[in-house]
Formats: structure tokens, C-alpha cells, sequence
């Protein structure tokens, strides 16, 4: 038995698909038994708590052979680094209770930078205590910057007609389509093939810089000409806090975004065939196009 853990996710739920296609017997972890009904509707068991709560997670953990695990996004945290550090020493001691033996973590590219990263120094930290657990293999996976966070711009697109944030419109960037990282984590939990402690960059096809996301995404969804603006970090923060974030994970998204601008994110990971993946912006933007397309319509009939 595998358990994912964020399994109505972006990334959990894609490997719960592909496990459970593969005929694989599965735990599903979620706070909402609606959110997990459709993965329980295909063969998963649902399993309903929180991350935070060691006993509960430490059941869910029981009898499994491997566990897929995460730090999830928080976005009202008011300190998102002790949330992430009490999401982290939770699943850790469940792990440490239940002797679950093979753990795939989902990190990012910066894993193994310790600080000056924004969000993902705290993923660092859980790879460092995964890494104390004895007689645990763990793989930990470093996919870099989703494609899936270019949906962030449909607003803007909609209200102001242009893609933006505070990563500078021409730095390269390896972004990846979750899905390849669903299907790639999904391998590694059905054939348990890793031992000891390591770790697997994860890259897509191609670097690709703002600038030219904004012109694929533009002929996708019809804008053709449609362009990228780098916020300044102070308006960017502005801007995130405006639309729910706290003021504490805003900054860290700065941090983070200025860490990509100083090529300090993407100096570590290096292309080879293992790490590279399939899906292209290009194909990316077709799923990005149906997202916006829903977008526009809802926006329309609630006017
Ligand atoms: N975005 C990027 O560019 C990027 C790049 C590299 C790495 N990452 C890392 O990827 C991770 C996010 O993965 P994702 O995008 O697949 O996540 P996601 O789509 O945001 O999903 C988060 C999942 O966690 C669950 N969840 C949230 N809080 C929970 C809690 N307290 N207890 C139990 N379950 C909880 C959610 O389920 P319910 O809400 O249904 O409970 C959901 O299934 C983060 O660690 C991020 O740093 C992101």
C-alpha cells in the first residue's frame, strides 16, 4: 500500500492516478472527504486530517510500503516558516512511528540551499530531517518552477492585459508541467528501486525566459503581442498581499523570486536525458487556454 499525502493536489493527485492505473493499492490523505471523493470513486482509500496532527498522519502512515510526501502551501500563514516547520516535524515523526521504510519528498530546485531562497529554505530544512531518519530511504525529488503558476496571471490578463511578477522578464528558466513530475514520482513509488538518501533534479524540455511564456500563452488564449512586466519586488508584495496572501509569505515569494533573478535557483540543476521532461510550454498553454477560456466565461455570467 502507497500513501499519497496532498492527494487532491496538483501533483498528489496526478500519482494517485497513475498508481492506481497501475493497479495499485492506495491511501489517500486530504483535509475534505468531497475534495478526495473522486480519487475514491477510482480505488482509492480516502483518508480525512490534518498534516499537523502526528497521530493521525502516524494511522495513515501504518502498513504502508512507501509514503509520498509534502510541505503544502499555506497562504494566510502569518509565519509560513514555522508552519512549514510544524508540517515537517509531523510528518518526520509519523514516518519515525509508523516504520514506513521508502519516502518520496516533494522538494524543489534551491533544496540544498539553506537560506535566501523564500519558501523553499523550509523545504531544505525538511530534507535535512528526513535525511536524520535512520534506515529510511528517501528520494527527494527538485522539480523546478511549475507551469501551473503562470495561472496566477489570469486575472491580470483579464483586467489589465498583460502577464507579470517580480521575476525579471528574460531570466531562463526550466519550468515543468506537474503532470511530468506526477508521472516520474509515480515510477520511482511503483518500482522502490532508491536507497540510502538522494535526490533527483527535475527539469522541463527547454528553458524558457517570461518574456516567452507571455508570447506562447498569448497565441494560446487569442491575445497575440500579449507581454510580460517585472513588478518591482515592493509592488509585486503589494499586489500578493492585495489578493489574500500574508504579508509574511508575500515576502517570502519576493525572496524567492529575486533568488531566480540572481540565478541563484538554477545554477545547481544540471539537463542530462534523466533529468530533463516531456511536456512543452507550447502543450502547456493548450491546457492553460481551457483554464482562461472558463475563467472569461464565469467572469462573464457574473456580470
Ligand atoms: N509552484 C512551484 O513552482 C513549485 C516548484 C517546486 C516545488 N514546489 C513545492 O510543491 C509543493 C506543492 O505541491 P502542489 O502544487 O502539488 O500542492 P497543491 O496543489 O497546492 O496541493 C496541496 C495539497 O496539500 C493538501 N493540504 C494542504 N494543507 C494541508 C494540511 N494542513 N493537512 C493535510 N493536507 C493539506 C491539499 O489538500 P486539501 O486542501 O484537500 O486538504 C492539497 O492536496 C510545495 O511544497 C511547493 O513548495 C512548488
Amino acid at each position: 500500500m502507497i500513501v499519497i499525502t496532498g492527494a487532491t493536489g496538483k501533483v498528489g493527485s496526478k500519482i494517485t492516478e497513475h498508481l492506481l492505473a497501475r493497479g495499485r493499492t492506495i491511501r489517500a490523505v486530504g483535509r475534505s472527504a468531497q475534495r478526495l471523493a473522486n480519487l475514491v470513486a477510482g480505488g482509492a482509500e480516502g483518508m480525512v486530517g490534518d498534516l499537523a496532527d502526528t497521530a493521525f498522519l502516524g494511522r495513515a502512515f501504518s502498513g504502508a510500503d512507501a509514503v509520498f510526501v509534502l510541505l503544502p502551501p499555506n497562504m494566510g500563514a502569518a509565519d509560513f516558516r514555522a508552519f512549514q516547520d510544524r508540517i515537517g516535524e509531523s510528518i518526520t515523526e509519523a514516518i519515525r512511528r509508523s516504520g514506513v521504510r521508502y519516502v518520496v519528498n516533494l522538494s524543489s530546485q534551491g533544496g540544498d540551499l539553506e537560506s535566501g531562497t523564500g519558501p523553499i529554505a523550509g523545504l531544505h530544512a525538511q530534507e535535512e530531517r528526513l535525511n536524520g531518519l535512520p534506515g529510511v530511504h528517501v528520494l527527494h525529488l527538485r522539480p523546478t518552477y511549475f507551469m501551473e503558476n503562470l495561472l496566477m496571471n489570469i486575472d491580470l490578463i483579464r483586467k489589465m492585459g498583460i502577464m507579470g511578477s517580480a521575476v525579471k522578464g528574460d531570466v531562463p528558466l526550466a519550468m515543468i508541467a506537474t503532470r511530468d513530475i506526477a508521472s516520474y514520482a509515480a515510477e520511482r513509488l511503483d518500482r522502490l528501486d532508491f536507497t540510502g538518501k538522494t535526490v533527483r533534479d527535475l527539469l522541463g524540455p527547454r528553458d524558457i525566459t517570461m518574456n516567452e511564456a507571455a508570447t506562447v500563452i498569448g497565441k494560446a488564449i487569442g491575445r497575440p503581442g500579449l507581454t510580460y512586466a517585472a513588478f518591482p519586488p515592493d509592488d509585486a508584495l503589494k499586489g500578493m498581499v492585495a489578493a489574500g496572501l500574508s504579508p509574511d509569505l508575500s515576502r517570502l515569494y519576493v525572496e524567492m523570486s529575486e533568488a531566480i533573478n540572481r540565478g541563484v535557483l538554477t545554477s545547481g540543476a544540471k539537463r542530462t536525458r534523466e533529468t530533463s521532461t516531456a511536456t512543452t510550454i507550447e502543450e502547456y498553454a493548450r491546457e492553460f487556454a481551457g483554464i482562461f477560456t472558463e475563467a472569461e466565461a464565469a467572469g462573464k455570467s457574473a456580470a
